[in-house]
């Protein structure tokens, strides 16, 4: 098709934050559309925004992005520098001084027309705050959490659902052999997702969401009563920042300090824990960890991510920046950078699939 909106532009593209299935795919549809539709030259930027502090990068040629479509991970690597934090602890650069002029910096000596983030809630944020800077940002969406605002999804979540929900399937056969409660504990540290789609996907009992403090006893409730009615097992879907409703009432730091208490390894085992203690019943604990974020990406998130790359070059070559581009409906279209920055996208009260789980016998914690 040639350069049909711009002479030759050159951009800078990177991927922040958690890696997840989809990464790959994504770089390969931007880098394709860009280079063979537009002609367009494209620094790839190693591990995130620590790669533009820092100075890392190289030109991606189009074999850099052949054969990547399924590969899990991502070619470019990541990290979870966050340029306008300072504080210590919070950063993976050990350059000292001001992080964002040299982002800044190397944004202008590498001649770049717009910086290409794929990330989650935290590097679209970052990114939403470059623009205001002045650079050119475009955002692309990605994690497995599911939870960044203006996106009906976002990939690497499908391909996350599949693996926790093979995993819970896997779990009723031991869990029905040893008439045991196993509790299987999700990623999701602010947003439950994964842990609802997974949980009733594959026949939770219970699911229990950082969205809805849970009340032991409810749940003790609930599995004394499966028992009852001749049900030999139960499986317990436990969200990565799940949370009790002692603990909700709490002050941030009076929580911090009582999670660190209690909260060992994980939620999922002190869940389980719990429930040996409030029901007698034999209790295990497996946490599916970083397996969720490995390996290839499902089909439904190869198409997404292919989709949303594609996107985000014809955005790159119109000139519009300050945008991520989004899954809205059965479309895919873009918002303005503002509209994920800072936020989360938690499952809201009264959505259908808690009334759903609800409605299928599963218990919410409450
Ligand atoms: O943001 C995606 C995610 O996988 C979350 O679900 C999880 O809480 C977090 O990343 C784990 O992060 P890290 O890779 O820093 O251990």
């Amino acid at each position: 098709m040639g350069n049909r909106y711009s002479a030759t532009k050159t951009f800078g593209i990177l991927t922040a934050g958690g890696d997840c299935p989809g990464l790959n795919a994504a770089i390969r549809g931007v880098c394709r559309a860009a280079y063979d539709r537009y002609g367009m030259n494209i620094v790839g930027i190693a591990n995130g925004y620590l790669g533009l502090i820092q100075d890392n990068w190289r030109y991606l040629r189009p074999l850099d992005t052949y054969g990547i479509l399924t590969r899990g991970g991502t070619i470019l690597g990541a990290s979870r520098e966050k340029p306008f934090k300072t504080k210590k602890g919070e950063s993976d650069s050990e350059i000292e001084g001001d992080k964002v002029q040299a982002i800044k910096d190397n944004y202008k000596k590498l001649n770049l027309d717009c910086l290409v983030v794929l990330g989650g809630n935290g590097t679209n944020t970052t990114g939403y705050r470059l623009s205001c800077e002045g650079l050119n940002v475009l955002g692309l969406p990605k994690t497995i959490d599911n939870d960044i605002v203006g996106t009906d999804r976002t990939f690497g979540f499908h391909s996350a659902l599949a693996i926790g929900t093979e995993a819970i399937d896997r779990l009723h056969s031991t869990a029905q052999s040893h008439s045991r409660v196993i509790v299987i504990e999700l990623m999701g540290h602010k947003a439950g997702w994964l842990a609802l789609y997974a949980g009733i996907a594959g026949g939770g009992d219970v699911i229990l969401l950082p969205e809805i403090p849970y009340n032991i006893k409810a749940i003790g409730r609930h599995l004394e009563q499966r028992a009852g009615e001749g049900k030999t097992y139960s499986i317990v879907v436990v969200a990565e920042g799940a949370l009790s409703t002692a603990e909700a009432a709490m002050d941030k730091k009076e929580r911090k300090k009582y999670r660190a208490e209690t909260v060992h390894p994980s939620i999922g085992y002190r869940v389980a824990r719990e429930i040996e203690e409030e029901t007698g019943m034999e209790t295990r604990a497996t946490v599916l960890g970083y397996v969720q974020r490995g390996g290839i990406p499902s089909a439904s998130d190869r198409v997404l991510a292919t989709s949303l790359g594609t996107a985000a070059a014809d955005l790159l070559a119109k000139g519009k920046y300050g945008r991520m581009v989004a899954l809205i409906g059965d479309s895919i279209d873009s918002v303005d950078l503002s509209v994920p920055s800072g936020k989360v996208k938690n499952v809201p009260a009264g959505h259908y699939m808690l009334d759903t789980a609800l409605a299928v016998g599963t218990c919410l914690g409450t």
